[in-house]
């Protein structure tokens, strides 16, 4: 009993003690900003070494990191996948090495015993509810939507799309006349939206925006007011993320609705790793975080206020 007791102290103090590496994508977006100094929060509060890569928007950058954590013997990796391929060696190499991976926000194409979880939204469903919204909002109407679409090869991305055209589908009246990607980025999501305004007769044969992010969306209601339109009015706008600047803009009449994404990714995960480290717990493969819609009637202006000061 004793000895058993003993094991059981070492392995919970080993677990509070992990160190943990932490390749991040890098500071896109309102959202991703918010999801690393979650983080740093979250770690501190545990008692975890957090060791803390920022990969530029670049695989190769994240591949080299996750190297640099196993050669540096961490307790395991967090990595949130800018793409979705081209994971396998470097996860393989972490597997051979008995350090735990979780993927954060973002799924790989890769085989799923090359990591312990992956804790992300259901981005599929995210895009169906910003499409259903939009199928309830517009009625029998005729529809046209432009698209910025989040980093090519991206689950969100590809997943968002899906969704959402699943959920306008059978709505003939709903059409998808322009999609292009804006990168996640404020400053792309105006550019691309200014050559759609320019290309759709100055913005008036847009109905709605439909962004795979908040901080696109904030770009293209810029751009939407310089083209001397309502963004809100004249062109709906419906995002994913629910950032403080969304809400800011829902408060003002500029945006109708957002799709929440947690950026508390790390609670999950870090719950997962302690579990597993004290006493080899296997984590469900997937653990789903919410995906809540929020729109004007949900008081906006409240919902900037809590949110700000949460890491955003
Ligand atoms: O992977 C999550 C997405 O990445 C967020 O929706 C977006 O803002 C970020 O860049």
């Amino acid at each position: 009993l004793c000895a058993g007791v003993a094991t059981l102290v070492s392995t919970a103090a080993m677990a509070a003690g992990m160190t943990v590496g932490f390749s991040q994508i890098g500071s896109e977006s309102g959202w991703r900003a918010a999801e690393t100094s979650v983080t740093k929060q979250e770690a501190e509060k545990r008692g975890i070494t957090l060791k803390f890569a920022d990969a530029q928007q670049k695989q190769e950058n994240q591949i080299k990191a996750i190297r640099g954590f196993i050669a540096q013997g961490v307790d395991a990796i967090l990595v949130a996948p800018v793409v979705a391929t081209g994971w396998e060696e470097v996860l393989g190499e972490a597997k051979e090495a008995e350090i735990p991976v979780v993927l954060l926000d973002r799924g790989v194409e890769a085989p799923q015993d090359l990591y312990l979880t992956s804790v992300a939204s259901d981005q599929v469903k995210e895009g169906r509810v910003a499409g259903e919204w939009l199928v309830k909002t517009v009625g029998d109407k005729p529809c046209k939507v432009v698209e910025l679409q989040g980093t090519v090869g991206s689950t969100p991305a590809i997943n968002r799309k899906k969704g959402f055209e699943e959920a306008i589908s059978g709505h003939s009246n709903i059409t998808i006349a322009r999609s292009q990607t804006g990168d996640f980025t404020r400053a792309k999501g105006k550019e691309v939206m200014e050559g759609f305004l320019k290309a759709e007769n100055g913005g008036k044969d847009i109905c709605a925006m439909y962004a795979h992010n908040d901080d696109m969306a904030v770009g293209g209601i810029q751009a939407i007011k310089d083209a001397g339109l309502k963004p809100g009015k004249d062109i709906l706008v419906v995002s994913i993320d629910a950032v403080p600047d969304i809400f800011a803009a829902m408060a003002a009449g500029e945006a109708n609705a957002t799709v929440e994404l947690t950026p508390n990714m790390a609670g999950p995960a870090f719950d997962a790793l302690e579990a597993f480290k004290k006493d080899g717990k296997q984590p469900e493969k997937f653990i789903i975080t919410e995906s809540k819609l929020y729109t004007p009637a949900d008081n906006p202006q409240g919902e900037y206020e809590a949110r700000k000061g949460l890491g955003y």
